[in-house]
């Protein structure tokens, strides 16, 4: 067994960072191919430069937006059941962003007196070191391992699982949502290549439920999520040179019965004609028409498992809320 944490060391945290600007030349080709297709979409991936960090941190608190403090609730109920059958003593959170609902976990895991390591996955490096360096203090004798990527191209660079430990695999807030059919089929599996024979996958997922509810988590009262839709071109612009004015778009949420899912698409109020040197590429958006920055797509229990079994995982638990929103489930490789 991995030692559990008995020293009271704070030790130092390390940051791999695979998505420096101008050096992720994956992430432009990918890009200019999506904004010059037909209908132009854009990864949400560019929604989270530190502005849209901290606006996706505000969304969390909002009144109408109930995923973030479902999901907490659930971690906070079900962690310590979860971690007395699946011992893990590394924890691999896949999109950590701020980390807040971390601690649910690395708590159960402390107390069950497994914990270990913390590697932190996600796109943006500026706000893995800060949730490094405070949990890094916060938890003395955990190493933290961050590692800055793009989880559709980079889920290789996380470090080699400890041969004589157990990892649990975190897949939270939904992120899963961002991507359709085909892709988050591929996704579980490559999370589940994470995993060795009695590792787990832990998966938090937004459920179909009412869709008034469901547009009004997109299109809240103080409009900051209008803000974090228009931010994604600010980002683009200043990545790429770009010259787009972020007001000649207007936030417009829809949801889409037949896909299940929310869509976020940004409405030119104009005739826009996108420069974009740094791509090498102009964008034409004719007034009315949009550009599609995101897909949140909404689960069934039969759908999430069946995830689960395409990718050699057996479900092992199934949590949701007393309204049936959201659900936090774990699977287990065999
Ligand atoms: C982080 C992808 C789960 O789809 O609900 C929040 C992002 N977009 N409000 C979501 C988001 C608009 C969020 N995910």
């Amino acid at each position: 067994m991995t030692t559990s944490v008995t020293t009271a060391t704070i030790r130092p945290w390390r940051l791999d960072c695979h998505v420096a600007a101008g050096d992720d030349g994956g992430a432009a080709d990918e890009l200019r191919r999506s904004l010059t297709a037909t209908s132009p979409t854009i990864s949400p991936r560019w929604f989270y430069d530190d502005v849209g960090c901290t606006l996706f941190e505000r969304i969390t608190d909002l009144a109408e937006y109930y995923q973030t403090r479902t999901e907490q609730a659930l971690l906070d109920a079900r962690m310590d059941d979860v971690l007395g059958s699946v011992r893990a003593t590394e924890l691999v959170e896949i999109g950590s962003g701020a980390a807040t609902k971390t601690r649910a976990i690395l708590d159960a895991m402390s107390r069950a007196g497994t914990l270990d390591r913390y590697v932190p996955f996600d796109i943006s490096p500026g706000i893995i070191a800060r949730s490094a360096s405070e949990l890094a203090a916060a938890y003395p004798g955990l190493r933290v391992h961050g590692v800055a990527g793009d989880f559709g191209r980079h889920l290789g660079k996380i470090p080699r699982r400890p041969a004589d430990g157990t990892r649990l695999v975190a897949f939270l807030g939904s992120t899963l949502g961002n991507l359709d059919r085909t892709a988050r089929r591929s996704m579980v599996k490559r999370l589940a290549r994470l995993l060795k024979p009695g590792d787990a996958l832990l998966m938090g997922t937004d459920l179909a439920h009412d869709p008034a509810v469901l547009i009004k988590a997109y299109d809240d009262e103080p409009g900051v999520t209008a803000q974090f839709n228009r931010n994604i071109i600010r980002h683009v612009n200043r990545v790429f040179e770009g010259d787009a004015d972020p007001d000649d778009f207007v936030h417009a949420p829809r949801w889409n019965a037949r896909a299940s899912r929310i869509e976020m698409h940004l409405r030119a109020l104009t005739d826009i004609h996108w420069s974009l040197p740094g791509l090498g590429i102009s964008v034409e958006i004719a007034k009315g028409h949009t550009i599609r920055t995101e897909i949140s797509c909404k689960f069934t229990r039969e759908e999430i498992e069946g995830l689960y079994g395409a990718a050699g995982l057996v479900p092992q638990s199934w949590d949701e809320d007393a309204l049936g929103r959201y659900a936090v489930s774990v699977a287990v490789r065999p």
